[in-house]
């Protein structure tokens, strides 16, 4: 049976809600549609929360930089010295990153306060970025709509603009199937992909691509996540750990995240062209996770659905620009299973 409520009102207009079927339970927030919490069973049929969070959602409004189930956005990941050329003009951004600027800017989607609408089988999530936020051009209309289908949550994208802009949006959930018992480092990872987006010593895709085999970045067939992410390879060194895009291939089930010891499964498939494959590299000393406790480097991973970060300085027909008037239009899927 679903249901779909709110569960707290708080005065500085932040909501929780939860999204509650047979198979999942989902809190969510309308500040930066942050997913706080997904409950799935294990092999035994116990629920655990298998995602990190924030003990308190706002304090996403007070310089964390771990991102923990936000939407990032406008455009997420790093864009090359905080500035990009669009129609013949420079448009400058915060440098909120080294000289690089992230995940949409200081005060991203990820700290807004989105509109609602309660689904029949999910929530809708409405936030208008007025033209220039950020830096960016054009008002920009953006549905995030989040759906729970038996053992499946959905995450749907739209967004259109009424100047010609940049648009990247991904949810920056971090996953650990353990529910917190044991850090990432013996789950399971196969992902449908020949290459990975190289990455600068800032963590700046540069540009260039490695082909992935006989490398500790070939997940074509399952691999421990913390088999061999202290190889001494260089772009593990430079990320300290997994830290870029996998270019998945157009099929389905592009990612799988296995944890043996409590059997749970979970199965990505999206309409766009990357994941973003983040081990928590940098989650130690960030705010506080649910129950108060801090945080560590690698208790999640992150799986980020998302067009080739750094596109427009990268890509010959940057997939990220969004022109007037054009629709956007994105489904990432995770699927939970028990095996
Ligand atoms: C990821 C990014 C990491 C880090 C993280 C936020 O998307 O790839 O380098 O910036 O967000 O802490």
């Amino acid at each position: 049976m679903m249901k779909v409520r709110m569960i707290e009102q708080r005065d500085n207009g932040v909501c929780l809600f939860e999204l509650k079927n047979d198979e999942i339970k989902v809190i969510t927030s309308n500040l930066g549609c942050h997913v706080l919490s997904v409950f799935t069973k294990d092999r035994e049929g116990n629920f655990g929360d298998v995602v990190l969070g924030f003990e308190n959602v706002e304090d996403c409004w007070h310089g964390d930089g771990s991102y923990m189930g936000a939407i990032a956005g406008r455009v997420a990941n790093r864009i090359g010295d905080a500035k990009f050329e669009l129609n013949g003009k420079t448009y400058e951004l915060a440098a909120n990153n080294g000289k690089n600027s992230l995940h949409g800017g200081i005060k991203g989607f990820n700290q807004k306060i989105f509109k609602y609408k309660l689904l029949e089988d999910g929530i809708r999530f409405i936030y208008l970025s007025p033209d220039m936020e950020e830096g960016y051009p054009g008002n920009l209309y953006l549905k995030v709509v989040y759906r729970l289908c038996d053992n499946t949550l959905k995450m749907e994208y739209e967004a259109v603009s009424d100047q010609d802009t940049l648009i990247n949006i991904t949810n920056h959930s971090y996953f650990n199937l353990s529910a917190g018992k044991d850090k990432i480092y013996h789950h399971q990872l196969k992902v449908k992909a020949d290459e990975i987006a190289c990455v600068d010593e800032n963590c700046l895709a540069n540009g260039t691509f490695l082909k992935i085999e006989n490398t500790p970045f070939d997940f074509k067939e399952f691999h421990e996540i913390g088999e061999r992410i202290n190889d001494d390879h260089e772009q593990l060194k430079l990320a300290g750990g997994y830290d870029h895009s996998f270019m998945v291939k157009d099929e389905e089930d592009q990612l799988i995240l296995y944890d043996k010891e409590t059997g749970r499964k979970l199965t990505m498939t999206t309409t766009l062209p990357c994941i973003q494959v983040y081990t928590g590299n940098f989650l130690s000393g960030g705010c506080n996770g649910k129950g108060g406790k801090p945080y560590e480097n690698r208790d999640g991973v992150a799986l980020e659905a998302q067009f080739l970060p750094n596109s427009i300085h990268i890509e010959k027909e940057p997939k990220v620009i969004l022109r007037k008037g054009e629709e956007y239009e994105a489904v990432t899927t995770y699927r939970f299973e028990v095996e």
